[in-house]
């Protein structure tokens, strides 16, 4: 594996803030419970309202399958695991991964760890085995601080390694979906995709808030 910018050891820190909204009298709480994709997904029964930002890129993207092998980054607190288990079926494999503990889903391997380390890509890359994955995602976001370029930066660190890695577990063919920040150096992630990937887009989820700077690049056709 490529390991560019990746720690040997723990001490890293990432996850989501607790600073910013996690007071209930912000605006941020109000935003969220008024949300018509939390409210959906409390009724149906998702963790998560990213569960449909997945499942709008995944209807337009045809990127999951029945019987895939797939490897999630930033999964908790397990919105899209829970959509990835009900699309692969019996057949297929989820292995999930966060630096979060994640409540168990049935038929997923959860692999806690900070990406940022080695020993938990080597614990990822082992869980996913020497058949590889079909497709690799990644929605994991950093600590945010509300500087737009601090968050930018650490968020583009994370969706480099998470490019390594899917560079590394992928079958020829297989896809990636990876949660980036518009900003500096997205021209140059983006570059660095086409050439490993035959096809890339640019996909901004109605579910995803419009104001929210983040977007989801899906790559296809690994080369
Ligand atoms: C937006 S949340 C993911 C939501 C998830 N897709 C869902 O549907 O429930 C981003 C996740 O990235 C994780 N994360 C951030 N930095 C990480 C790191 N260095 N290693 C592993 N996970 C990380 C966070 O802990 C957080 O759970």
């Amino acid at each position: 594996m490529n390991d560019r910018t990746r720690k040997s050891d723990s001490g890293g820190k990432g996850g989501r803030s607790k600073g910013r909204r996690g007071g209930k009298s912000g605006n941020w709480y109000e935003r969220h419970v008024g949300d018509v994709h939390v409210r959906r997904a409390q009724d149906e029964g998702y963790r998560s309202r990213a569960s449909y930002k997945l499942a709008e890129i995944d209807q337009r993207d045809a990127l999951v399958r029945n019987g895939a092998r797939v490897l999630e980054l930033g999964a908790a607190p397990g919105g899209w695991t829970q959509y990835l288990v009900e699309r692969v079926g019996p057949e297929g494999i989820v292995v999930a991964s966060d630096l979060l503990e994640m409540d168990a889903i049935a038929g997923v391997e959860f692999v806690q760890g900070d990406f940022t380390e080695q020993a938990t890509a080597d614990r990822i890359e082992h869980a996913i085995g020497e058949a590889g994955a079909d497709v690799v995602l990644s929605d994991m976001a950093p600590n945010l601080t509300g500087v737009a370029s601090t968050d930018q930066a650490r968020s583009m660190a994370l969706a480099e390694l998470a490019m390594d890695m899917a560079c590394s577990v992928l079958k020829p063919g297989g896809g990636f979906v990876v949660k980036v920040f518009q900003g500096e150096s997205f021209d140059t992630y983006v570059r660095s995709l086409r050439s490993h990937f035959q096809h890339v887009k640019v996909r901004k989820p109605e579910a995803s808030r419009s104001r929210s700077r983040e977007v989801y690049l899906v790559a296809t056709e690994h080369r």
